[in-house]
């Protein structure tokens, strides 16, 4: 028997179990602004988007959505969906401006007011301690490469749970440390830029035992009946054919994507196929003794981030030097990523629901008892208000559509699927894109702030109010 069992079908929807968190997602520095404001100093963001050619446009988050001046306004959308759950994250450059001493109370204000009119709208305020914002003079001391830069994170987590202990519900320390480490420190597309192999592993298991660290905090901290959580971008893979090389490459790729991360915080170990298959960049003496032990300490829930499926085959020739910049250590030199067919979204990303569907099973299998939360899931489209005011993205309806439903049939199969967050409630920052692509179900005009809802919110509100998808969009 499922969770769907214990709920009466009507007609042709899918219904949701009776307590399914409905939820939409955001992040600090692409919806807040206020960048200099109350104490806040640069981020490894603030740096980047000031660096000609790193992001497009040269668009900055100073701005942004001025969520930091709009926050009741945002929290009445909020309640207009009728989400149950609401994820954002804490600007750590905000609460602790140079990742050390004491708290700026200015900045925890914010998320003070933040958490009391979500309450106060009966939504559930899940909070997200680290979503890509390092504090720069942390990045100046050697960034997430550098061991210290964990124990700093501990801390600036233990600020941020005594002053929001009581006020948030689900409290997750890490947003894609996958991204965080391999596009920030390996292929160099995300801040701080930076691109070494070695770097980008360093930084990985540096996060792995940051979000160990952060969860010992957290738990000295907030009540007992407190979630505490870490969001993956797992991949889904799919191998081009069956031959032995191109399951390889999907090996690979799933070492330093996926197994990197589930391994030390499900089972204290690193995957010791991604160990020998980076022997040539790193021996891990990064690593030390209780790490993988820390890493470990027990969390209540995983978040998964899922867009798009990747698709893998061996590579062409035998292995020459590494060439360009990779985000892909150990892997980078032995596999080609494929095209995957189908419609594309403004991020050219395939529109591939089935793929949410295998990642969710697969954690099914891999870690029986740990529930599971889809932390982001959306897609980006070429949207505007038309004369009357209304904004039309029947693209993203099916999109979404195709997606809950996925998330659906997850649960039908014996996934324990609690939640679902649309990526994103408002247009933003889309990092190295700047504010060239729009992932939010309310349009945000950015010369004038003003919110629209689109077609997707209305229809995203219904959802939340059935409990469930139509049979078609
Ligand atoms: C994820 C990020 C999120 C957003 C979406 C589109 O990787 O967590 O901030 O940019 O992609």
């Amino acid at each position: 028997m499922t969770a769907l069992d214990a709920r009466p079908r009507t007609g042709a929807t899918l219904r949701f179990p009776a307590r399914f968190r409905w939820g939409t997602a955001t992040a600090a520095y692409q919806i807040e602004g206020a960048a200099g404001e109350d104490g806040r100093t640069p981020s490894i963001w603030d740096t980047f988007s000031r660096t000609p050619g790193k992001v497009r446009n040269g668009d900055t988050g100073d701005i942004a959505a001025d969520h930091y001046h709009r926050v009741s306004e945002d929290v009445a959308l909020l309640r207009r969906l009728g989400v149950t759950d609401y994820r954002f994250s804490i600007a750590w450059p905000r609460v602790q401006p140079t990742g050390r001493g004491p708290a700026v109370q200015k900045g925890l204000d914010f998320y003070r007011r933040l958490t009391d009119e979500l309450r106060r709208a009966g939504i559930r305020p899940v909070a997200t301690l680290y979503h890509w914002d390092l504090p720069q003079e942390l990045e100046d001391a050697g960034g997430w490469p550098n061991r210290e830069t964990a124990y700093r994170f501990a801390e600036y987590a233990g600020i941020a749970a005594e002053a929001l202990g009581n006020r948030v519900a689900t409290w997750t320390t890490l947003n894609e440390p996958w991204c965080a480490a391999f596009l920030g420190y390996g292929s160099g597309v995300h801040a701080p830029g930076r691109t070494s192999a070695v770097g980008s592993l360093r930084a990985a298991h540096h996060f792995n035992l940051a979000h160990g660290l952060a969860v010992r905090a957290l738990r000295g901290a907030v009540p007992a009946a407190a979630e505490v959580s870490l969001t993956l971008n797992l991949h889904a893979l799919r191998a081009h054919t069956d031959a032995p090389q191109d399951l390889d490459a999907v090996r690979r790729v799933d070492a330093v994507g996926n197994r990197l991360f589930l391994e030390p915080v499900f089972h204290g170990r690193l995957p010791e196929d991604l160990v020998r298959d980076t022997a040539s960049v790193t021996d891990w003496s990064f690593v030390r003794d209780g790490d993988l032990r820390t890493a470990a300490e027990p969390i209540d829930s995983l978040g998964v981030n899922y867009y798009s499926p990747t698709a893998v085959a061996a590579a062409r020739s035998s292995p020459g030097p590494s060439a360009a910049p990779s985000a892909w250590a150990g892997a980078e030199r032995h596999v080609r990523f494929l095209p995957v067919a189908g419609p594309r979204t403004a991020m050219d990303w395939p529109v591939d629901s089935d793929g949410l569907h295998e990642l969710l099973l697969r954690l099914r299998d891999d870690l029986p008892g740990v529930p599971l939360v889809v932390t982001e899931n959306g897609a980006a489209y070429e949207d505007y208000a038309d004369p009357s005011g209304q904004v039309k993205d029947p693209e993203r309806v099916a999109y979404l559509h195709a997606h809950l439903s996925a998330v659906h049939r997850a649960i039908e199969d014996g996934a324990d699927v609690r939640g679902y967050f649309l990526w994103s409630l408002l247009d933003n920052f889309e990092w190295a894109y700047g504010y060239s692509k729009r992932f939010g179900i309310v349009h945000v005009d950015f010369p004038t702030q003003r919110r629209t809802l689109k077609d997707s919110a209305h229809w995203y509100a219904d959802v939340i109010a059935r409990g469930g998808v139509g049979a078609s969009a």
